[in-house]
């Protein structure tokens, strides 16, 4: 098969390397990709929401299978573009289709979702201009710390954890009345603060049935021991000592098989991943948020410990027999470190040579490239998060150490990540 992903980042980049193991994909396209997916298959310069310059590439390389990464192409509609369009149709699209992909795109929607199908989450009210007035009072009366959401996507940035009534009543005005982030704050969701650790779990599924593909612990501060700025990720470690028996059980029969009964009852097609972002709360799961898409950095630690073909798991939702090809796991703890720009989470440069030591680092990590291009042959930095480093070995402690030693024959200027990953389980 030829396939085309869209994304560029590190996701993709660990996507692209699990798809191109499969002997069923011939030729691999990736649209934009980053200087790590050229060396996997080959980049393609088309934004990933054009969808009619991709039609065009999809019918001259005769595409047979497309597959998203990122969530903004998902929440404008891919799969009912290709779906609905004769000369398209009969491509495979790994993707939700608009409606369902509302899980992730609005707050609101899920929100609603969730308390049709009795899905454990944080309680919560949701708020307009037009009942601003009712939404102070609300806030007044709550306990804190108090969660502000902007209903639509805001490019990770659209939650705030107020401390303070007075922040929270400012964060309110600023989201609903000064359109702090743009359309998306036209609406907002201020729900209940939820304590424990969050874990991501990730399934496939045709909106019927379901696999589950793996779970991973993310870190998302910029600074050690999860202080500081919130960033896209630092570092991921899987499988996660309190991902046991039970709790996946609880996992499964409160949160999982509900969404996906929900799904099928009312007719949201779906042919994709599903990310399931839970808080741990004594031991009862709680779901934080849907994503429609696989996570960034997990992806990068859950391709790698996945021993099943993953292009064959996208036929089976396609031919509706998910359930036929085994999912399979290699026996390591997994754990990936992420490399950022100086200044990350705040502004960066960009364009800044990246240096590959060419003695081999003793060990068999993987690169996956995240904000990286290609600049007159010099690999060079093009985002925050630059490039991250998979290692698996028999413990968390180990396969940290592995992707740190490889991350220390790699270099650039202000290059800055974190020791620490995976430290409550070390
Ligand atoms: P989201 O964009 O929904 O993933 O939210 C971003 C982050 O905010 C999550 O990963 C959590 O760390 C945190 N968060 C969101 N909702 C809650 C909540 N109700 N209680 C505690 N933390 C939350
Ligand atoms: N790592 C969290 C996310 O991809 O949303």
């Amino acid at each position: 098969m030829n396939i085309l992903l869209l994304g560029s980042g590190g996701r993709e980049h660990a996507l692209a390397w699990k798809i191109k193991q499969s002997s069923l994909c011939k030729n691999l396209f990736i649209t934009p990709g980053n200087a790590g997916t050229n060396l996997i298959g080959k980049n393609i310069d088309i934004n990933y929401n054009d969808f009619n310059a991709q039609k065009e590439f999809c019918i001259a390389n005769q595409i047979n299978m497309v597959v998203v990464g990122p969530e903004e192409p998902l929440v404008n509609g891919i799969y009912d573009f290709y779906t609905n369009d004769v000369a398209l149709k009969n491509i495979i699209v790994i993707a939700p289709s608009a409606k369902a992909a509302q899980l992730e795109g609005s707050k609101s929607f899920s929100k609603y979702f969730m308390q049709r199908h009795q899905i454990p989450t944080a309680a919560y009210k949701e708020f307009t201009k037009e009942n601003f007035e009712e939404g102070k009072a609300y806030i007044q009366q709550h306990s804190l710390p108090i969660v502000l959401k902007a209903d639509g996507l805001a490019a990770g940035k659209g939650v705030i954890i107020c401390q303070t009534t007075a922040a929270a009543l400012q964060s309110f005005e600023d989201m609903l009345l000064h359109q702090q982030f743009g359309s998306a704050s036209n609406k907002v969701v201020i729900e209940e603060f939820l304590t424990g650790i969050e874990v991501s779990v990730f399934v496939i599924t045709n909106g019927k049935d379901y696999q589950i593909i793996g779970h991973a612990k993310d870190y998302k501060k910029i600074g050690e021991g999860e202080t500081g700025l919130n960033t896209g990720g630092m570092g991921c470690v899987t499988p996660v000592p309190f991902m046991d028996n039970l709790f996946m059980q609880k996992v499964t029969e409160k949160i999982i098989e509900p969404t996906i009964q929900g799904l099928y009852q009312e007719q949201l097609t779906y042919h994709g991943f599903l990310f399931f972002g839970l808080m741990n709360v004594n031991g009862e799961p709680y779901v934080i948020e849907y994503n429609c898409r696989m996570g960034d950095p997990e992806t990068e630690v859950v391709m790698p410990r996945l021993t099943t073909d993953l292009v064959q798991l996208f036929l089976d939702i396609h031919h509706n027999q998910l359930g036929k090809t085994a999912i399979n796991y290699q026996p390591d703890f997994f754990a990936t470190v992420m490399a950022v720009s100086g200044g990350y989470p705040g502004d960066y440069k960009k364009n800044i040579p990246i240096s590959f030591s060419t003695l081999n680092p003793q060990n068999d990590s993987i690169i996956f490239h995240a904000g990286t291009k290609k600049l007159h042959e010099q690999i060079v930095t093009n985002g925050g998060r630059v490039l991250t480093v998979t290692s698996h070995a028999p413990s968390i402690a180990l396969a940290v150490e592995k992707s740190i030693q490889t991350l220390q024959t790699i270099s650039f200027e202000g290059m800055y990540f974190r020791k620490d990953i995976g430290f409550e389980f070390i």
